[in-house]
């Protein structure tokens, strides 16, 4: 299916990326140690053959441990130089990186494209939204900084209150947006002023490769520590160490409960998490029909089903159920399938080498319960993909419906009453977002007013996304802990901290000569514009 002879030049892999750096203390070290081979699932020959890409380095515990040592003291107790640092200046060090990253967009996105089979708008999306978000992050760090630019007064006492950083963050990201949800994490945490240690996600990993010289050269030393290898290895000691202040993670809830589990003081980990999510679509009987196909094949399929927003379940009301089942089927069959740059390619092949023979089983232990497969090309198989295969009726019993599949399969199930899905959304583990499917005011008001209170975003008569970043993303129960948006995650990472003063001639004219001589980086009622 995949069309090996024509990779475009620009898209091909002219030679293999050997990462044998990592990033500790400031310096980019030089590893020869062991290396893994990085793969992607897409061929470059006509015979079927996973694609060598590159290698990078497998750290161990020794450079796990020298990247913690190097981000504790870069914090330095709260006195490094980065946690002290004017405001403006950190900012000038963000702009100072993201200039320096926007010259490697070309080199990402093939790598994007080539790691994880993402698609080439959607690649360019990826690498541009994050850009955007780096530039909002500074704009929203300003509006906070103006904000506190300022002293209050209660009660005789003055205060001068700002958010300060917590100290040093973890900083691991998932495979499906390797470059935007990592950065949504890292960009924040660093602004406020922590330290951090990042180690890139299990796919999508080369792709940091063009960015190391720009953390490198744009921050202070230390303030950044990128390291490579397997997380077990490196995050399972950073986090016994006791000396990790956040725990930032977007991916699955049992790295995040094993990673929280090692830290030696449970309360004094704060935790920014995104994690599983089993979002469904309700289509009430006065939905536009066409409108609901149009936003399920998007909600269902972008990026083959590998969001954690993505729709998971398809709830539809049984009087248009066969209706709906019967265009969605068509509209999943004309879907086209190709390698990430092919123009018009929606669908493209599947990262996780073992993730066809995942979706299968979902679809055979359907089949078993008594679904049937509705469309023509469902679970039809290549050696890196499997086709979406639309499964009705979908039961309880069935793990399709239990399980976040993250890949391209859909479980419609039929509905008569509306207190079905939700009940089953208020059992579920999760709590992320609902697309909701209808016109009637009179319906939706006090569905709407129940479904807030049972995930955090009601997408009417549209599909569940992350964007616009400015909105709060977040979720109920195993979905989320922490709220970010781009205001939000700088919250997520920092806390109020503010100094106090009586209001007496003596403490006054300390701080009136304070802020005429400029001394102290955080008593300051500059403006920043
Ligand atoms: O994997 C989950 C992502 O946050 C989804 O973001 O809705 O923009 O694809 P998205």
């Amino acid at each position: 299916m995949s069309d090996f002879q024509n990779i475009p030049q620009a898209y091909s892999i002219a030679s293999l990326l050997h990462q044998n750096t990592y990033l500790v203390g400031g310096e980019l070290k030089q590893w020869t140690g062991a290396t893994a081979e990085v793969f992607s699932t897409i061929s470059s020959t006509e015979d079927y053959k996973p694609t060598l890409l590159g290698t990078v380095p497998q750290l161990g515990e020794k450079e796990a441990m020298e990247a913690l040592n190097s981000a504790t003291l870069a914090y330095n107790k709260g006195q490094g130089l980065w946690p002290t640092m004017k405001v403006v200046d950190r900012i000038a060090c963000m702009e100072r990186f993201v200039e320096q990253m926007k010259t490697k967009r070309e080199e990402v996105v093939r790598l994007l494209m080539w790691e994880i089979g993402k698609n080439l708008p959607d690649s360019e999306k990826e690498f541009d939204r994050t850009v955007d978000y780096i530039y909002d992050t500074i704009e929203a760090y300003k509006q906070i900084d103006r904000d506190s630019a300022k002293f209050e007064k209660n009660s005789g006492v003055y205060a001068h209150i700002r958010r300060g950083p917590l100290g040093v963050v973890l900083c691991l990201g998932p495979y499906n947006y390797p470059l935007n949800e990592t950065f949504t994490l890292l960009i924040p945490a660093l602004i406020m002023g922590n330290t951090v240690i990042f180690k890139p996600a299990k796919l999508g990993v080369l792709l940091i490769s063009p960015l190391m010289e720009a953390f490198q050269s744009s921050f202070p030393r230390g303030v950044v520590n990128i390291v490579y290898g397997r997380g077990r290895v490196l995050a399972t000691p950073i986090m016994q160490s006791g000396k990790i202040d956040v725990l930032a993670l977007i991916g699955n809830s049992k790295s995040a409960n094993a990673l929280q589990a090692e830290h030696p003081k449970g309360n004094r980990l704060r935790m920014v998490l995104g994690l599983e999510a089993k979002n469904p679509a309700i289509v009430l009987p006065d939905a536009d029909l066409d409108l609901a196909v149009e936003e399920c094949i998007t909600g269902t399929l972008s990026f083959n089903g590998q969001r954690c927003t993505a729709l998971k379940v398809l709830y539809v009301h049984e009087s248009i159920v066969e209706e709906f089942n019967r265009r969605f089927a068509q509209k999943v069959d004309q879907l086209k399938f190709g390698n990430p740059w092919e123009p018009g390619a929606k669908l493209t092949p599947l990262p996780e080498k073992e993730k066809p023979g995942y979706i299968q089983e979902l679809i055979d232990d359907a089949l078993n319960k008594g679904a049937k497969v509705l469309n023509e090309k469902g679970g039809q198989t290549t050696d890196n993909f499997i086709f979406p295969a639309v499964i009705y009726p979908v039961t309880k019993d069935m793990r399709v419906y239990k399980e976040e599949q993250f890949g391209p399969v859909i479980p419609v199930v039929s509905f008569a009453d509306i207190d079905e899905p939700l009940d089953d959304m208020a059992e579920s583990n999760y709590g992320q977002q609902v697309s909701l499917f209808g016109k009637d005011i009179n319906t939706l008001s006090p569905l709407i007013d129940t479904l807030v209170n049972l995930v955090c975003r009601v997408n009417l008569n549209s599909s569940c996304q992350r964007g616009p970043d400015v909105y709060p993303f977040t979720g109920r129960k195993d979905s989320a802990y922490g709220t970010l948006s781009v205001h939000d995650a700088l919250r997520s990472f920092s806390i109020r901290t503010f100094v106090a003063s009586k209001d007496n001639d003596y403490n006054n004219a300390i701080l009136n000569e304070l802020l005429k001589r400029k001394t102290s980086n955080f008593i300051s009622t500059d403006y920043i514009l």
